[in-house]
């Protein structure tokens, strides 16, 4: 039986206590035990697609022989569950799994670092020597999860698998935002400022800034501004004032009010 209260589980001998239900992975890092990943991020639900998080569990009820072979992003802690991080079966199968990833996007510097640290140099498959992306998919889930966007998806199958916006032209629903730039694991996605425009090369998609009202410096997208006008209720002034200006202008007010 799952629970939300905290939890106790055993992982490589050490009793730890997590929140039941949550995920392993997050249980484990905020541990100290170092899980290697890449399609993981706290902001965004699990997916599953890099495969690197592997661990091994045995559920509480299970014969003490029998160690299931999971990814632990989206494995729930559960109480009395044992975990093992470092078997030889754990590391041989994270050690494909990298080369795999590596064989994708060998000039990734995470995926590199990843791979070196599992003793992995070269992969023995064929590489594509300009791709970065790993399709791990954070970018469009922090598009729909956090942003609410929806700007990009996956498309095509097989080795043509990509992610992009639909139909591979400039989205409507892209404001700019950065988010998918902030959140990918091996810098495939490429964000440009240049003066008060935006250019997203990934996804053919430019914007224009909302210069502020002090400095001239750019604020934020149109359309972002324009979606944080709706969610969040604040004085105009915010929304046309860059975070410098913002800040200078508290702290004159604090000395013109003589709390300094
Ligand atoms: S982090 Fe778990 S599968 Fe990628």
């Amino acid at each position: 039986m799952t629970t939300k209260k905290n939890v106790k589980i055993t992982v490589d001998g050490r009793q730890i206590e997590a929140p039941g239900e949550s995920s392993l992975l997050t249980a484990l890092l905020a541990e100290g035990f170092e899980i290697p990943h890449l399609c993981y991020h706290e902001a965004v639900s699990p997916y599953g697609a890099c495969r690197l998080c592997l661990v091994e569990v045995n559920q509480k009820g299970w014969d003490a022989d029998w160690w299931k072979l999971t990814t632990s992003c989206n494995f729930p802690v559960l109480d009395g569950l044992t975990v093992r991080t470092e078997s030889e079966k754990i590391l041989k199968h994270r050690r494909l799994v990298i080369e795999l990833i590596l064989a994708r996007a060998p000039g990734a510097k995470k995926v590199q670092s990843i791979a070196r640290s599992l003793g992995v140099t070269q992969p023995r498959v064929r590489t594509m020597d300009d791709e970065l992306c790993i399709l791990c998919g954070l970018c469009a889930r922090v598009c729909d999860e956090v942003i609410g966007a929806k700007a990009l998806t996956f498309h095509g199958r097989g080795g043509k698998k990509d992610m992009g916006t639909p139909f591979a032209e400039a989205n409507e629903n892209c404001i700019g935002c950065g988010a998918c730039e902030a959140v990918c694991p091996t810098g495939a996605v490429k964000i440009t400022d240049i003066m008060l425009t935006r250019r997203l090369e990934r996804w053919e998609t430019e914007h224009e800034f909302v210069p502020c009202r002090i400095c001239g410096k750019p604020v934020g997208t149109k359309k972002q501004i324009e979606h944080l006008r709706k969610k969040i209720f604040l004085e105009e002034e915010i929304f046309v004032t860059c975070t410098e200006c913002k800040r200078d202008r508290y702290a004159r007010s604090v000395v013109a009010e003589g709390h300094l």
